[in-house]
């Protein structure tokens, strides 16, 4: 038996006919609501026992149109502004069609997919200013490639023994910003090293690193016979897009010799950018960084990347050797080292031709002005709240990242600001999303979407007063 169409020419017409309808779908984007709740008795519909025999792909088309497509998340409307996601692209698309027909394993073997995956981590590395031959994996998003990031530098602290014998009593130390991501302290735990031997350094009004205080926990911990090993600056923070002073602290872990490691999920795409990269310096003298390809540079979920500058250490990290996985000179076991040396994985989807059509579609200058684009719409929001009396700004903002709420009288402003996001979510206008910042709640409209434009910035803002005038 095998699982094949009796009746290619039907699937074939199925095929196109979805492909047809998402399309519509996705042109018709900015004309529905951003979000609408899945009511219950639709997800009631979706639980079901195992099914035990088969059921025509029409009719799963069918229920998938029904229940699932106009319940997504909404990150493809232009005012999907909540936390950090990207919009997808045409190129994406494409390519997602090709990989889910071609299927190759991507943990290795010598076929062409590998190929693609060698060139997408090399232009990576020449976005950043890494060296050529630096060593890089694609992998589901940044927090997985901080962690893999940790890993290498784990190794290079404690040398090829941590690999068998664990951390046990090295006593390592970690040091990251108050603004890094929750990802840094969860790679810490799940890396053995524990949250606690992480040092949350403070930052300066503007949410970057303070330097001086980093210095003096590495010296207190050296003092104290502890071993500081590996330091993480953030490229772009989640909650206001603050970058720490990279060039510093590269010099900082050269003269404390740790390794250097910079979290650039979002950040990082403003190496296209001409106008933003300068932002950025320093980045270049890191040992590893982590990134996405998925939230600002717009590829279909997921695409994360991680690359490391001292590419026999990465694979240090992660080789191992499995009889039924020996490599060989000859045949489709050969060009070695693969994918799985450099990560955790061994089964892979082919996630890079995403980027690679993404970038071969649009071009690295493409990619810039989109970021351009997408700062321009987050300044003139931030222009306009600033000229609003009943709004104002929480934090600079240094990228696309606009944090603001309502100051209005009423007695708890928090709870007023979380209300106003859900009724904007609830209401399909906009889909803001919340942090705190120095205690108060902030509505937080990230700029990530390539569709966004100044008129959905100012729908946003008329939202928001319309919500605090029904709740007046
Ligand atoms: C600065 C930063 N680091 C790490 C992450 C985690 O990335 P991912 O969701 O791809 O795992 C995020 C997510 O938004 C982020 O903004």
């Amino acid at each position: 038996m095998t699982l094949d169409p009796q009746d290619w020419t039907a699937t074939r017409a199925l095929a196109h006919r979805a492909l047809n309808d998402m399309f519509d779908w996705l042109i018709a984007a900015p004309n529905r609501p951003v979000w609408e709740q899945m009511p219950a008795e639709k997800r009631a519909e979706l639980r079901l026992p195992l099914p035990r025999t088969g059921t025509d792909l029409a009719t799963l088309y069918d229920d998938f149109q029904r229940l699932v497509l106009p319940y997504g998340a909404g990150n493809e409307h232009p005012r999907f502004m909540g936390w950090v996601n990207g919009g997808g692209t045409a190129a994406g698309i494409l390519a997602e069609l090709l990989v889910a027909i071609f299927n190759p394993n991507c943990g290795g073997r010598d076929h062409a997919a590998i190929e693609v995956e060698r060139q997408v981590i090399a232009w990576a590395a020449e976005a950043v200013g890494f060296p050529k031959q630096a060593g890089g994996v694609l992998i589901t998003g940044s927090s997985m490639a901080n962690m893999v990031a940790l890993l290498v530098a784990r190794r290079a602290a404690l040398g090829p023994s941590v690999r068998a014998q664990g951390v046990d009593g090295a006593g390592l130390r970690a040091y990251c910003s108050q603004a890094a991501h929750g990802c840094i302290p969860r790679a810490m735990d799940m890396a053995g090293l524990g949250t606690d031997a992480l040092r949350v350094i403070p930052f300066d009004a503007r949410q970057r690193m303070d330097t001086a205080a980093l210095r003096a926990a590495i010296t207190a911990d050296r003092a104290a016979g502890l071993r500081p090993f590996l330091v993480v600056g953030t490229a772009g923070s989640v909650d206001i897009g603050a970058f720490d002073d990279l060039a510093e602290i590269a010099a900082i872990a050269t003269a404390e010799n740790i390794w250097f490691h910079v979290d650039g999920a979002f950040g990082a795409t403003a190496s296209f950018s001409a106008k933003f990269r300068p932002l950025l310096a320093g980045i270049e003298k890191a040992d590893s960084l982590a990134f996405d390809f998925h939230k600002w540079v717009q590829a279909p979920y997921d695409a994360g990347c991680v690359l490391v500058r001292d590419r026999a250490l990465q694979l240090d990290t992660f080789a191992q050797s499995l009889a039924y996985l020996e490599k060989s000179t000859r045949g489709i076991a050969g060009n070695a080292p693969w994918p799985r040396d450099m990560g955790p994985d061994l089964s892979r989807e082919f996630r890079a031709l995403k980027v690679w059509m993404t970038l071969r579609a649009y071009g690295a200058d493409g990619i810039g002005d989109m970021v351009e684009q997408c700062c321009d719409v987050a300044q003139h929001l931030a222009a306009r709240i600033a000229r609003e009396n009943t709004l104002e700004l929480l934090a600079p903002v240094a990228l696309n990242i606009v944090c603001f709420r309502a100051a209005t009288g009423a007695a708890d402003l928090n709870a007023l600001n979380q209300d106003i996001v859900a009724d904007l979510q609830e209401a399909g206008i906009a889909a803001p999303s919340t942090t705190t910042i120095d205690g108060k709640l902030a509505i937080r409209a990230g700029i990530f979407n390539h569709r966004s434009t100044r008129a959905d910035a100012d729908a946003l803002v008329d939202g928001a007063l319309e919500m605090v005038r029904r709740r007046q």
